[in-house]
């Protein structure tokens, strides 16, 4: 991969230390399952992000050595700094879990998920299920830093529903647990991911975290929105997810001045980029890899005449073959 990381930063994209981790940039890669595992990692590592986070892991299934859920944890030495999220409900399981990632050395931080809305999930009292059960919470957080050496941080939402927004308790509880950074994204759980991310809410966020940094998330698809949020919150990071599927160019893409017009690299470097994602994905996932490429095929095509004749070829092609050569003719007619 022929990387372009020496992009210069420009304010407020400058470099974030979490705990004793120094990263390049503030620029993060949400986790999102289904989506950011290696090769797109890789991928976004290439184009300039600072940190890049596995798809969440289930403590239980960690330690259970879960054959699916033990891969999300495969890393390369291309892309490091890295972090493993975890989730669980139960104090020493997650402990346990996170003990066992760190003793492997395949991540840098371990970040623990306290916003999943997924319902399986919350069901058990984990993801955004904690935030319903704030001392549980703290006892996860406390438990898993006495178990490991590496930075702890901790990625939830505004809150249980519009009607409970304790996002605030929630950080200081957070920082007075000794994290090592703390990401919010701007959403309710009841929200999932309807309507806009509400930044308003994040007003004073860093001044309350103090010395750890604060880290917006939710809908950042600009270098104005990287000023704007910044403005409300005072935050060190920001992290990016749904608007880097199909763009892991973005990271050195917001690396611009506030007004800059983002510029989307030529179509034969987006070729490029296509084709080595897929077969990045083919070298990772064997014979699965096409169809999993999928979510990120499409996303590829985003605004394009010509997508939704391209989708309709494409939404059964196993072959890798035939993809790369319909891209070809796709970026390149
Ligand atoms: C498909 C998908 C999977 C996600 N999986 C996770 C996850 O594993 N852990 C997590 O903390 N958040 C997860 N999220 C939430 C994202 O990390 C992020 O908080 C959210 O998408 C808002 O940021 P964005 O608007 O930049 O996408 C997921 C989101 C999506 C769309």
């Amino acid at each position: 991969m022929s990387g372009s990381n020496s992009v210069p930063l420009i304010w407020p994209v400058m470099p974030l230390d979490i705990g004793t981790v120094r990263l390049k940039n503030n620029l993060l890669l949400a986790p999102m399952a289904g989506v950011t595992d290696g090769p797109f990692r890789r991928m976004c590592h290439e184009q300039g992000a600072g940190l890049t986070i596995s798809e969440l892991a289930s403590a239980k299934a960690i330690l259970l050595g879960n054959k699916t859920t033990v891969s999300m944890l495969h890393f390369s030495g291309q892309q490091r700094p890295f972090a493993v999220q975890l989730f669980g409900h139960n104090s020493a399981d997650i402990a346990a879990a996170a003990s066992f990632v760190e003793s492997l050395g395949v991540c840098d931080i371990i970040d623990l998920n306290m916003g999943c809305p997924v319902s399986k999930v919350v069901k058990t009292g984990a993801g955004a299920g904690l935030m319903k059960t704030p001392e549980l919470a703290e006892t996860i957080i406390r438990a898993v830093r006495a178990a490991v050496k590496v930075p702890v941080t901790v990625k939830f939402r505004l809150g249980w529903c519009s009607g409970q927004m304790n996002f605030r308790d929630f950080a200081r509880m957070a920082v007075d647990s000794g994290v090592a950074a703390i990401t919010v994204h701007a959403r309710t759980r009841e929200a999932g991911y309807s309507g806009v991310a509400d930044w308003s809410k994040f007003e004073g966020m860093q001044d309350l975290c103090g010395s750890i940094p604060f880290i917006a998330n939710g809908d950042i698809t600009s270098v104005d929105d990287l000023k704007k949020v910044h403005e409300i919150s005072g935050c060190r990071g920001f992290m990016i997810g749904r608007a880097a599927i199909g763009r892991p160019w973005l990271f050195n893409a917001l690396k611009k001045p506030a007004g800059a017009v983002l510029t989307e690299p030529a179509p034969a470097e987006r070729f490029r980029l296509f084709r080595e994602h897929l077969v990045e994905m083919l070298m990772e996932h064997g014979q699965k890899g096409v169809p999993l490429f999928r979510v990120h095929l499409f996303a590829y095509l985003r605004g394009h005449p010509r997508a939704s004749q391209f989708r309709r070829e494409m939404c059964n092609q196993r072959d890798p073959v035939k993809v790369i050569d319909a891209g070809q003719r796709f970026f390149l007619p």
